[in-house]
């Protein structure tokens, strides 16, 4: 058989001009890190499957269906990251992290697999930019994360979306609410599936879509309600926090996240103009997830913000947060003797930090100009042999069509000054 190939079901191809908003994306959403003193972190994109099982959380959907695991030729089981944190808690513990200064501020990017049912900003490869803040319980930190990731989307021109905050407790007054909701979903006529995810996780039935599950647990006791002390402060000192940095949120009672390690604050960034898979990007405190990793009782708080699904709320709000032209100046050289001549050229333009790039090979004169046309530039370096015996070239701006004639030895300096009139 022969015949071409595509990629495969759930993933996508990032071609020019769209990969520029994603290289804009997690340019946006991680220069907040950087600029919070957060250091970069890269681990690798599989680790142990039990890795995954333990620190996700056997009940999740993630873990339950929708890992991409293999044995490698060693007879190990691994699997492809389906999210970041537990690899990064890993590393940490690994490195001994937690004995040096506290707490350990890391961001990272990069790919996540997940098998799950593909639509639109839903697939089965997905980038994340995510934060991870651990070794200290400050509420804080808590709002510190949630800051960021908001200043971030803000930073890309978002505005059309929610943030949604609630807090989910801890291992003392989860357990207690936790018998209260069972209790509760117990004497609801829910259907097999449903009942065997509420023994599962009854938390999870709060967050069922289908209008008949909604409106039987529109009564059902809530978290926020039963906090005990502890998380109820913790709770308040993050809100107080957001609301002297000015961030805006609304508490969501019913907000429940898909994975297992959150305690205390979560949080969602929802966009009003995706349709179903809106959230952009999650998080939390998980303060039993080191501990659960075989580390120390460490407390952490992070997020991961989805960079597929923040390039898609751009896109819905019209936003194009980087320039559309490829380059700002185009050599046209119309012969071989003048490509050659603008090679040079081409490349202090670069030096001076200018976009530039030149035409290649022998397409003629239509077909040189019908490159500098295609790669945006404001302007056009023409040079033809006549012009080199004079030691001139013709610049020709292509928003107005005027040109002119430019000693060569001048002209690098001429187009830097043309293209930042304001210095
Ligand atoms: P998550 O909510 O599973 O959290 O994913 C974070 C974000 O990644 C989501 O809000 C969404 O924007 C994006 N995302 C997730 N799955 C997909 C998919 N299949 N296709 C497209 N985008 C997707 C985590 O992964 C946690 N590790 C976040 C975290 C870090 N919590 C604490 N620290």
């Amino acid at each position: 058989m022969t015949g071409r190939f595509q990629a495969p079901k759930g993933t996508y191809d990032l071609l020019p001009p769209r990969s520029a908003l994603f290289l804009a994306v997690v340019e946006a959403l991680s220069g907040e890190l950087i600029r919070a003193g957060y250091g970069h972190v890269q681990t690798p994109m599989f680790e142990d499957t039990e890795l995954f099982a333990r620190g996700v959380g056997e009940s999740t959907d993630v873990v339950q269906k929708e890992m991409y695991t293999f044995t490698d030729r060693g007879g190990r089981s691994l699997t492809l990251r389906p999210e970041g944190t537990a690899g990064v808690m890993r590393a940490i513990l690994e490195h001994n992290l937690l004995e040096g200064a506290l707490p350990v501020k890391l961001w990272y990017t990069g790919p996540n697999f997940r098998y799950e049912q593909p639509q639109s900003g839903r697939y089965r490869q997905h980038t994340q930019v995510g934060a991870e803040a651990v070794g200290v319980d400050d509420p804080l930190l808590d709002a510190e994360l949630i800051t960021l990731a908001d200043r971030g989307y803000r930073a890309l021109g978002l505005r059309d979306y929610d943030l949604r905050l609630t807090s989910l407790g801890c291992g003392t007054c989860r357990p207690p609410y936790r018998a209260r909701l069972t209790e509760f979903l117990a004497g609801l006529d829910l259907d097999e599936p449903t009942r065997v995810r509420a023994e599962l996780n009854p938390l999870r039935v709060l967050d069922d879509k289908r209008p008949e599950v909604k409106a039987m647990v529109a009564d059902a006791p809530v978290m926020l309600e039963h906090l005990c002390d502890d998380c109820a402060a913790h709770f308040g000192a993050v809100r107080a926090a957001l609301d002297a940095i000015g961030v805006d949120y609304v508490v969501d009672r019913f907000l429940v996240r898909g994975l297992d390690y959150y305690t205390r604050t979560t949080f969602e960034f929802v966009h009003r103009g995706l349709g179903a898979q809106a959230s952009i990007g999650g998080g939390g405190r998980y303060d039993g997830l080191i501990a659960e990793l075989g580390g120390p009782e460490a407390g952490g708080v992070g997020f991961g913000l989805g960079v597929d699904r923040a390039m898609l709320a751009c896109e819905a709000e019209g936003l194009t947060p980087f320039s559309a032209a490829r380059v700002e100046v185009f050599g046209v050289g119309l012969s071989a003797a003048a490509r050659s001549r603008l090679a040079p050229i081409v490349a202090a333009l670069r030096e001076a930090g200018i976009r530039a790039d030149q035409s290649y090979g022998d397409r003629g004169l239509k077909g040189a100009m019908r490159g500098a046309d295609r790669s945006g530039a404001r302007y056009a370096l023409v040079l033809g042999d006549r012009d080199i015996e004079a030691g001139v070239a013709q610049v020709k701006d292509l928003s107005d069509g005027t040109q002119t004639e430019v000693a060569l030895a001048d002209v690098v300096e001429y187009l830097v000054r043309a293209a930042n009139p304001g210095d």
